[in-house]
């Protein structure tokens, strides 16, 4: 079974290619990205309209560059899967719209897919995919939760943000920092020479008792311990502060939302007794939660797996692959009505499972 996958929800293209093996996992035969990031750039964040209109340039050059890569043809293709939601309504349309066109005009079946199943099963893109079941650690720009998985759309929500993504912490503090957009990577590489103790910033949360996230307040703590360094330095902006001093807050900032998401991964582990966790969605690329996380599980005997980093952030690999394990496990059918809606907004516990 050949699945083609179209992911479109934010400011990335992507297109992949996936071949499904019986009860196996399924394989991925090729994909490509096309990253708006440069353009969004100008504007120090995602805007949708722009999105939408990039998604429609890219998106055929990409599937045929998918095409040309893995030696397939269109009127191989099985089943053409798309991201139907959450995220930007026009953006999740283009890539909607293009797969039924295209499962039309093939005489294929389409499936809408949901955006953080994709992430939640990108580890098993993986040459060490894992078992089922395990906690998994969803960390994208715009949501975090953790959740107990039992199996393809089997998820039981364990926790979830109040508030602000750790994904959005990172890019709203990177941001006042300015360090631009997407904030994330560009926090992470100005940490890497700061001291991570050097300022004290709250754990929001972090005692609750209860798996639950909130970022917002740390946002607005950087915010004023950085206000504080520029007043006590009689600069005129952050970035006039000497580097070591920005190197350190950026560590420090990274240092709290690390902490939290560790502390409350060890809680879920212990709250389930599973041995196994899952990091997936882009703060997953992140190296200092990647290694303290290591550390912590090594520790634990419980073993950890990631994406492979450069399937950590938005793709159509993610698409295609859990199109293709949801096919296989017969959790659904596909579609051959062509009416497609997208969903903005859509729960993930609230998938069909069996
Ligand atoms: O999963 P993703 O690509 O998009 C959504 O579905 O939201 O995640 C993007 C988020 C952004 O907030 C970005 O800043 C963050 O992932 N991110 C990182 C790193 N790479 C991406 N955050 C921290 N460290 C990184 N290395
Ligand atoms: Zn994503």
């Amino acid at each position: 079974m050949l699945v083609l996958g179209i992911e479109s929800s934010c400011d990335e293209t992507g297109v992949a290619m996936v071949q499904g093996r019986g009860q196996g996992v399924p394989t991925l035969l090729a994909h490509a990205l096309y990253s708006q990031i440069e353009m969004h750039q100008a504007f120090g964040g995602v805007v949708p309209e722009l999105a939408s209109r990039d998604h429609i340039r890219r998106v055929l050059p990409l599937t045929q560059e998918v095409l040309t890569a893995c030696g397939r043809t269109l009127a191989e293709v099985d089943v053409v899967a798309y991201t139907r939601g959450p995220g930007l309504a026009g953006a999740l349309l283009v890539g909607a719209g293009v797969a039924c066109a295209l499962g039309a005009a093939l005489g294929k079946p389409v499936l809408g897919v949901h955006h953080l199943e994709g992430h939640l099963l990108s580890p098993f893109l993986s040459a060490d995919p894992p078992e089922f079941p395990f906690v998994a650690l969803l960390v994208s720009g715009g949501h975090t939760q953790l959740m107990r998985v039992d199996g393809v759309g089997r998820y039981e929500l364990l926790g979830e943000t109040i508030d602000d993504a750790a994904g959005e912490a990172f890019d709203k503090s990177a941001k006042l920092m300015g360090l631009g957009y997407p904030g994330g990577p560009a926090l992470a590489r100005m940490a890497e020479q700061g001291n991570p103790a050097a300022f004290k910033l709250p754990r929001p949360l972090l005692h609750s008792g209860n798996l639950d996230f909130s970022f917002a307040g740390l946002k607005t703590a950087v915010l004023v311990q950085a206000q504080r360094m520029v007043a006590a330095a009689g600069v005129a902006h952050f970035e006039a502060l000497p580097e070591q001093a920005r190197r350190d807050l950026a560590a420090s900032t990274q240092a709290a939302i690390v902490e939290v998401l560790l502390k409350k991964s060890v809680a879920a582990l212990q709250q389930t007794g599973l041995r196994r966790v899952v990091v997936a969605g882009g703060v997953g690329a992140n190296r200092n939660l990647r290694e303290q996380l290591n550390a912590e599980c090594a520790k634990r005997g419980v073993r950890v797996h990631y994406p492979e980093l450069h399937l950590c952030t938005d793709n159509g690999a993610m698409i295609a692959m859990a199109a293709a394990m949801r096919l296989q496990g017969g959790l659904q059918q596909p579609s051959t009505a062509y009416a497609f809606d997208v969903k903005p907004r859509w729960p993930l516990d609230s998938l069909p499972q069996l």
